[in-house]
């Protein structure tokens, strides 16, 4: 693909899908899965512009939402209602009255006090709720600890003595029907064993239920398959199925996985234009180089919030030395990469950060009343705008009548 051409057409900073890849990444998942009856549900936080939800929605797959924005979202752009999880430590009380209308496959719950929640709005509603309950099953995902969520001191989905006593209660309740059981333990995870050990310990527990009568029919692993950003092995996804069906042990349930960054990461590039270069004296009498850029933390945060390693690659040759890529905002912590190997650049030329599909839009802001990248899609060898550039206007469209 011609970077530059796509910088020169839409401008920058852009985002840059390549749907083609998508498609290639579920069809993997799927295949891995096909010995028994699977959903992927992708997890929209990672990306969620319309243009490719649609896109997956016509792929087949589900959605796992995390709140009722996500859910219109996603019914907006063709989902179908029975391929909707809708997930999340603190659903309000509209969120929740919003999910019954909507019909959705089912509602995850996350404690106690929502369980009586959501039960009283379905009796409100004249409803019967579907719910799963997300178990959290002390697992150490070994991942970085902001994306880290299956152990005890996360806030994520309660214990499983906890989560027993909330199957026992919803199965005797008259307006909510329990379906699924549910974890997901990290994000970013380049070694899955944890995840099969967390779906052995919950497979135990749909056994119990079972030996209740409470009939569980999906079986929901969460998302959290790494990419490669750097140096990691992608995990192999062979053994990753492999895994589940065994901790199954052969009880019949359908498998939902929620995969975000596996799909979208690695399909996604960021595209920035170089302003100008600048040495810095330092102390020591050696020199720091920088690159300032036309993106910014506001655009892609991965690298100041988590330190995550982005790939950056110049479009032009030239000898290389080591500087940090910068961007425009009054912050220290605004970077894309430090330490970077880059030749010399000038203004205008076009950087390609790497591996910038999942949580990078998503995540991005209007700090500093900046405007938000668009988003461009490829497909077939063609390319199309998803996403225009925000404007001005955009940025002050809700404050505006107030002056
Ligand atoms: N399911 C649930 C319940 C989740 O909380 C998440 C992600 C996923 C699925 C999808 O996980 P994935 O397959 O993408 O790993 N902003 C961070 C990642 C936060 C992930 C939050 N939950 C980042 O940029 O690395």
């Amino acid at each position: 693909m011609d970077y530059s051409l796509l910088a020169k057409k839409y401008n920058t900073p852009l985002y840059v899908y390549d749907f083609d890849y998508i498609q290639a990444q579920y069809n993997k998942i799927k295949k891995e899965f096909q010995a028994r009856k699977s959903l992927v549900c992708y997890a929209l936080k990672a990306n969620s512009n319309l243009s490719l939800l649609k896109f997956m929605a016509e792929l087949g797959a589900g959605f796992d939402c995390v709140s009722i924005g996500e859910v219109k979202r996603a019914l907006l752009a063709g989902a179908k209602n029975y391929k909707i999880i809708y997930s999340g430590v603190g659903k309000s009380d509209e969120e929740i009255k919003e999910a019954l209308n909507l019909d959705i496959l089912m509602i995850n719950l996350e404690s106690d006090e929502e369980m009586k929640r959501v039960e009283n709005i379905a009796k409100e509603l004249g409803k019967k709720a579907r719910i799963s309950i997300r178990v959290n099953p002390n697992v150490d995902p070994k991942t970085h600890p902001y994306i880290s969520t299956g152990l005890s001191k996360n806030k994520f989905g309660v214990s499983l003595n906890k989560a027993r006593l909330m199957y026992l209660y919803a199965h005797k309740s008259e307006f909510l029907e329990p379906v699924g059981v549910h974890f997901h333990i990290g994000s970013q995870l380049t070694d899955l064993t944890p995840v099969i050990e967390a779906a052995r310990i919950v497979s135990e527990l749909l056994r119990e239920l079972r030996a209740l009568d409470i009939d569980i029919k999906f079986f929901d692993i969460g998302g959290g398959v790494g990419i490669k950003y750097e140096n990691e092995e992608e995990p192999d996804l062979y053994s990753y199925a492999q895994g589940i069906l065994a901790a199954l042990g052969g009880q019949d349930a359908t498998i939902v996985c929620e995969p975000g960054r596996f799909l979208v990461g690695n399909a996604g590039v960021f595209l920035t234009k170089v302003l100008y270069e600048k040495i810095n004296d330092t102390k020591d009498g050696s020199h720091k180089r920088f690159v300032i850029v036309d993106g910014a933390m506001n655009d892609l945060i991965r690298p100041s919030l988590y330190e995550a390693f982005h790939e950056i690659k110049a479009l032009k040759d030239g000898q290389k030395e080591l500087c940090d890529v910068v961007g425009p905002i009054c912050e220290s912590g605004d970077f894309l990469g430090k330490d970077i190997s880059l030749p010399k650049l000038e203004n205008g030329d076009i950087l390609v950060v790497k591996s910038a599909g999942a949580y990078g839009f998503s995540m991005s802001s209007n700090y500093n009343s900046r405007n938000r990248a668009a988003e461009v899609a490829l497909q077939n060898g063609t390319d199309r705008l998803i996403r225009k550039r925000e404007s001005f206007d955009d940025l002050i469209k809700n404050e505006k009548e107030f002056i």
